[in-house]
């Protein structure tokens, strides 16, 4: 594979390329190369790749990573990152196993999402965009994913909680810290 980054068109400013680039199993390279076929131009397939790479270096975009991205899909690292940083479900920094997404947006904060908010952060010891000590918990909130229905609401994995209540959010806490907590629809990592 080339370590040529192909600059579209030319930068304000000085981009710092990773020095390491990251490597994939034979099987991840073949997944990659089945969503890379699928688009006549290259970078169509940023997002499935980017969940493919978050998935593989840990649940997040780090830099090996982000610089395999560009690579892979022919563009700069900047795209990369414009890309990564408008979607709340790519991470550019770790997460822990429970990564608990509040909607924050017009419906759900109608429907009382600063007191789920609140309540999550007081039991977890955590502020929004933080992870806990133990790594295994990490809060942000995102805006509407799309559920306003049912606000509030928040997302853990790919697994919607809706119709929020404290009651109902220790209940799903106390299966997240009991490691008793099943995705329903897998991880983002
Ligand atoms: S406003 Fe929360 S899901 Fe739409």
């Amino acid at each position: 594979m080339s370590n040529q980054f192909t600059p579209n068109n030319p930068l304000p400013q000085e981009v710092k390329v990773p020095e390491e680039i990251a490597k994939f199993s034979p099987e991840v390279e073949a997944e990659i190369d089945a969503h890379l076929a699928k688009y006549p131009v290259k970078r169509s397939a940023i997002l499935p790749l980017m969940f493919i790479v978050q998935r593989e270096r840990g649940g997040y975009l780090d830099p090996p990573g982000v610089a395999y991205l560009a690579d892979r899909l022919g563009v700069r690292i900047t795209d990369i990152w414009e890309v990564a940083t408008f979607y709340s479900m790519i991470n550019t920094e770790p997460v822990g196993k429970y990564h608990i997404q509040i909607c924050k947006t017009l419906s759900c904060k109608v429907m009382g999402e600063p007191k789920i908010t609140e309540h999550v952060c007081k039991r977890l010891g955590i502020k929004p965009g933080e992870t806990t000590a133990d790594g295994r918990f990490t809060v942000s909130l995102v805006e509407c994913l799309g559920s306003c229905g049912t606000a509030p609401m928040f997302q853990i994995g790919f697994d919607y909680h809706e119709n929020l209540t404290p009651e109902k959010v220790d209940e799903i806490l106390d299966r997240c810290e009991r490691d008793e907590y099943v995705f329903q629809h897998g991880r983002l990592t």
